[in-house]
């Protein structure tokens, strides 16, 4: 059974400065014909009709319990039109958007990746072909701009993803080419009472209906961040907060149309112009899974984290010989053969020794044939190259992967010219590349799709050796006593700031 909250994405806007900001984005008038999509306990209606209590709002609600209090609550108010229906399925809703949309103002907190049984998902897909259905807020916006009149505003309280996820890249590009977007504020999703995604920021987006995609494109727009507190919303023109502004052409133009939000200006160019990428020098690559590690994979310590769930390694039965075996991808035959896995963690340049993988012949059978095992991209196991953990806690990081097998919660990196390997190792842990990876997708995730959008630029071959030969005597150094001379570090850091410009 899932809960009611989770069916129905029930977290009303029980914030006072949100629930003003986006009342006055609206910019109402008297004769609007005003819709909430997904009415909750009435919110956003109490606030229209405490400015005009004659405001015309129809509101639809899926949960029978809410329709109920929404009557109780607006009995009073002919005015206002209560049906219990699905937004995102409702007939006469779906009639009104093809034929141009007949409300001035849309006012709504959808559902955020609302449960949605497979049924209805794959009506859903049909319904909405390009979008990504398993994300319920994005299919709420669609359909309400579809349902706007041609200059109506609409302002939407919804999870950040949108502006640059892969997924999300056909939502981006209906609202670029068929909306003048008017402001766009990004703040901490604790900022919403009872709700702390920790994977996303919120964003209220502001947008005005425009059937010409031409006066869509010259439209700019103004984008707030900088927050500390939520009541900033009621004075956005604070001089703590941060504005930028942005052509939607230029963010059309973007890869993938993705809405890239930068301090720097230098940071976008490079974004949009360097002649490399990350993925266009290297292989980036997701690594292997056992299907049960608790059974297959060993730990050196039980002080190491989460080192207790594990069993002890016998030091006899780790392999140290493996590198020259031809055959290594089908197992080791006898008792030695446990060998080195690199797994996620944030340790920059070298990690170390501390896992090993069961690699028998019978436990290789089993990763190629189990079904919740993942013998993926095999041809990169136990090679040289670098390890970026798919999730950094603070600033990404990279280690060496030397010739070691690598786990799936790591993107493996292997230049393919392979004397490029310390520079990149160097590149991965600067504040220059956090800068990059954070722009191109602000979440904490480092997929191996974002990070082969990485622009790279290899420098002039003396700067090339220097930082080789600095990133490499931090790695001897790790190895000999187990730390480094972080000014040293601070150099490169400097030099590769010199090189990108940020
Ligand atoms: C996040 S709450 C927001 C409620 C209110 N607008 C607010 O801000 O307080 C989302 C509401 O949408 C309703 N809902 C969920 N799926 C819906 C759908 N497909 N059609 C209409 N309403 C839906 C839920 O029952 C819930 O009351």
């Amino acid at each position: 059974m899932i809960s009611e909250a989770r069916k129905y994405q029930a977290f009303y806007t029980k914030s006072t400065p949100i629930v003003d900001y986006m009342v006055s984005k609206l910019s109402l008038q008297a004769s609007d014909k005003i819709f909430e999509p997904c009415g909750g306990d009435g919110v956003f209606v109490e606030a229209i009709l405490s400015e005009n209590e004659f405001a015309h709002i129809d509101i639809c609600e899926l949960n029978p319990k809410s329709v109920e209090i929404l009557n109780e609550k607006f009995s009073d108010c002919p005015n206002v039109i209560i049906r219990e229906c699905d937004t995102l399925l409702d007939t006469e809703l779906k009639f009104n958007s093809c034929f141009g949309g007949i409300y001035d103002k849309i006012i709504a907190n959808p559902p955020y990746g609302a449960w949605q049984d497979y049924e209805k998902r794959a009506v859903l897909k049909k319904m909405y072909p390009e979008l990504y259905a398993k994300e319920s807020y994005g299919l709420f916006l669609y359909r309400c701009i579809e349902l706007l009149k041609e200059d109506g505003i609409l302002s939407f309280i919804i999870p950040d993803t949108f502006l640059n996820l892969h997924m999300h890249k056909a939502l981006r590009n209906h609202i670029l080419t068929t909306t003048q977007i008017v402001e766009l504020a990004l703040f901490p999703s604790s900022f919403f009472p009872g709700v702390n995604f920790g994977y996303a920021n919120l964003s209220i987006i502001t947008l005005s209906k425009k059937s010409n995609y031409k006066e869509c494109l010259q439209n700019v727009f103004n984008v707030v961040n900088g927050f500390s507190e939520v009541e900033q919303l009621t004075n956005i023109e604070d001089e703590h907060l941060k504005t930028y502004s942005f052509k939607q052409e230029d963010v059309f133009n973007n890869p993938d149309h993705a809405f890239l939000i930068a301090e720097n200006s230098n940071i976008l160019k490079l974004i949009n112009q360097s002649k490399f990428k990350v993925g266009d020098i290297a292989d980036c690559v997701t690594g292997f899974y056992s299907g049960d590690d608790k059974r297959f994979l060993q730990v050196i310590s039980p002080e190491l984290k989460n080192g207790k769930h594990y069993n002890l390694v016998n030091a006899e039965t780790i392999n140290s010989d493996y590198k020259n075996n031809p055959d290594i991808l089908t197992g080791i035959d006898g008792h030695q053969h446990f060998l080195p896995i690199v797994k996620g963690g944030n340790t920059k340049y070298l990690k170390p020794e501390s896992w090993f993988m069961n690699w028998s012949k019978e436990a290789v059978l089993h990763y190629k044939t189990d079904k919740k095992a993942r013998f993926q991209n095999p041809k990169y196991y136990f090679k040289f190259g670098i390890g970026v953990p798919m999730i950094s806690s603070s600033s990404i990081t990279a280690s060496l992967i030397e010739n070691k097998l690598f786990d799936q919660s790591i993107v493996g990196i292997f230049p393919k010219d392979e004397s490029l390997t310390y520079y990149l190792l160097a590149f991965f842990n600067s504040p220059t590349c956090n800068k990059l990876i954070r722009t191109i997708n602000p979440s904490a995730n480092n997929p191996a799709n974002y990070i082969k959008k990485i622009p790279i630029i290899i420098p002039e071959k003396s700067v090339l050796e220097l930082i080789t030969e600095i990133t490499k005597n931090i790695v001897d150094e790790l190895k000999a006593i187990g730390r480094y001379n972080e000014n040293e570090e601070l150099k490169i850091w400097e030099m590769i700031k010199q090189i990108y410009k940020v």
